[in-house]
């Protein structure tokens, strides 16, 4: 039976997520927790809860007989380096609430970590499954402790919690929202709706992403795998494409004028601390994971989806 639990159902990865569950699982069976940002629009179940407000996550996990937990809530990079003491609570904190009552309720669990666990001193190119992890944001640091208490929670109480190393997600329908990789979703919001983008990294800036198709199918595809095939208990590298924003601009550019600036802002110096490529060949030996968004495919899915939502078709 799956009664499943998305927490920050209405962030980034969420706002896909929560249908892609409801379409598998039925709409009955999925439990969306917001906070202040629920869509008027939703379609399904929602319960409003804080997540630091264990006792009211307790209640909901027992009213739906909740056996499954997407644990997404989090501040990213850029947004967590304003308030980095917000940021450890509510990651890590959130984290540790989900963790006990995994262990109290036998649940099963998603959640995400980052390639902002990598630091500047990691290799940059071809990132190893195992590395080093230094991260310099606190949203690194979160993602590295969570990593280290997830395996330590599957180990120590046999909790059945998968996670992957999310690249950065480029999607269409939310709007960028306090992450590094943001400008590669912000070049298409601001493309189509102005016709010029001034990016806040510079035109070299290589990272690794991932088109959200394939980040919402890779994820249900982790929970679902025989959990004798994982060997990975703090979570794996994942990955798609990587290419330069400069390339991005341009892959844009043949569907669409865009005129692209580049104004390096603090942004930089977390996006050069970053990856380049990532090694996921253990996730795809484990799990058969497999992209299918190429570039060119993601920026035309982009751009079609983002013209429909601005009535621009
Ligand atoms: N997309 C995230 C960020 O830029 C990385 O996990 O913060």
């Amino acid at each position: 039976m799956n009664n499943i639990l998305v927490t920050g159902a209405f962030g980034q990865i969420g706002s896909e997520l929560v249908p892609a569950l409801q379409k598998k699982f039925g709409v009955d069976h999925v439990v969306a927790i917001g906070h202040h940002t629920i869509p008027k629009d939703f379609q399904g179940i929602v319960e409003q809860a804080e997540i630091g407000e264990g006792d009211k996550l307790e209640a909901i996990i027992k009213k739906y007989s909740i056996d499954t937990v997407y644990h997404l809530v989090s501040l990213l990079s850029a947004k967590g380096e304003v308030d980095p003491s917000l940021t450890w609570q509510i990651n890590m904190g959130g984290l540790k609430i989900i963790l006990d009552l995994a262990v109290k309720y036998n649940l099963q669990v998603f959640w995400p970590s980052s390639i902002a666990a990598f630091g500047p001193t990691t290799p940059r190119v071809n990132t190893p499954q195992q590395t080093v992890l230094e991260p310099t944001t606190m949203y690194g640091v979160t993602k590295v402790a969570g990593e280290l208490l997830v395996a330590y929670y599957h180990k120590k109480f046999g909790v059945d919690i998968r996670s992957v190393r999310y690249p950065g997600i480029i999607s269409w329908k939310t709007p960028p929202g306090g992450g590094t990789t943001d400008y590669a979703v912000a070049i298409f919001y601001d493309g189509l709706q102005k016709g010029s983008y001034e990016c806040f990294v510079r035109p070299d800036t290589t990272l690794p992403m991932m088109y959200m198709d394939d980040a919402v199918r890779g994820t249900m595809e982790l929970m679902e795998a025989d959990p004798s095939k994982l060997t990975i208990h703090t979570s794996y590298n994942l990955a798609a494409i990587s290419f330069t924003a400069e390339e991005l601009a341009k892959e844009i550019n043949k569907q669409l004028k865009v005129d692209v600036t580049y104004k390096p802002d603090f942004h930089q110096a977390i996006a050069d601390s970053w990856p380049q490529s990532i090694d996921d060949s253990v996730a795809r030996k484990d799990w058969g994971w497999n992209h299918e968004y190429t570039l060119p495919k993601m920026t035309e899915t982009m751009i079609i989806a983002l013209k429909k939502k601005f009535s621009l078709a």
